[in-house]
């Protein structure tokens, strides 16, 4: 059966306030819209697409999840960068990756729209325009009820269920690490994830009130091309068992 990609973004004033993603069939459409429709607070734009999708990969939700808490920012981003360490990235890269989301990745000023990629060898900042970023496009879960479930049931979150998609698609592009904390100004928890260490969630990675977030991508330059098309463009379906 055809599958087809249907995105949601909203924004208020020109600001991007909103944004959701599917790939369902054809029969799902009408109560995924209405779904889509529900999710953005105030705004006043609102854009839908729906493309039907040639090729669809299905990959299997393989990371585990860790969380882990901590009694100060400073003490979460350490502990951020030892993962990312231990990830394989060099510490002055990782160091170089907080210190971009916490002063504002944009050099416009603020956040990106995207994440930034880092050349895990030179630090050199690889994304073709660094105020937009590379988004991690066309990507859902096969069942996506079944596994909200079972993470609701572990104690986590909507935005768990959708960071993590993205988290995986990324890692199957061939992101080596990520490093993500929220821009929104009262969700301090972020995570690192790769596919040593699995999904980790680090609470807090900023501080209460604060509207600086954004992603790091880290990677090896030499399949820089690749990986964006794979990030964009090809649609990635996750199932909860192989
Ligand atoms: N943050 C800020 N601005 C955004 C944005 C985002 N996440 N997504 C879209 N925009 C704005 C930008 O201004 C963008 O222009 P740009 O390409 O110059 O940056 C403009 O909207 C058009 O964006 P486009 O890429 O055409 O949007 P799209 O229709 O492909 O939709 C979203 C992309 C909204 C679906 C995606 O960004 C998103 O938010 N996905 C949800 C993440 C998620 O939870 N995924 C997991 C699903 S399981
Ligand atoms: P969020 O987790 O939605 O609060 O987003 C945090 C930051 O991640 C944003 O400020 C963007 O810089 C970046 N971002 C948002 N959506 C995407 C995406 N689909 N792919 C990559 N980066 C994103």
């Amino acid at each position: 059966m055809p599958l087809l990609s249907v995105r949601m973004r909203a924004s208020l004033k020109g600001k991007h306030v909103s944004g959701a993603e599917r790939i369902v069939s054809e029969e799902d459409i009408p109560s995924t819209l209405c779904e889509l429709l529900k999710r953005p607070g105030e705004h006043d734009f609102l854009k839908l697409t729906l493309e039907r999708l040639e090729e669809v990969e299905e990959i299997a939700f393989d990371l585990s999840i860790s969380s882990h808490k901590f009694k100060s920012v400073e003490e979460g981003r350490e502990f951020a960068l030892k993962e990312l360490v231990r990830s394989g990235v060099p510490e002055w890269v990782a160091k170089k990756g907080i210190e971009l989301l916490s002063k504002g990745a944009n050099p416009k000023g603020g956040n990106m729209r995207g994440a930034v990629l880092l050349d895990v060898e030179t630090g050199d900042r690889l994304e073709p325009d660094p105020g937009r970023g590379i988004r991690t496009v066309r990507v859902d879960w096969k069942d996506r009820s079944a596994v909200r479930e079972v993470l609701l049931r572990r104690g986590f979150t909507d935005r768990t269920l959708d960071a993590l998609a993205i988290a995986l698609k990324n890692i199957h592009c061939g992101v080596l690490a990520e490093l993500c904390w929220s821009d929104d100004p009262d969700y301090l928890t972020g995570y690192v994830s790769s596919r040593e260490l699995g999904y980790v969630r680090i609470t807090p990675l900023k501080e209460e009130g604060d509207h600086l977030g954004g992603r790091v991508y880290f990677i090896r330059r030499e399949r820089v091309g690749e990986l964006i098309r794979c990030l964009e463009r090809r649609a990635v379906l996750i199932s909860l068992s192989p």
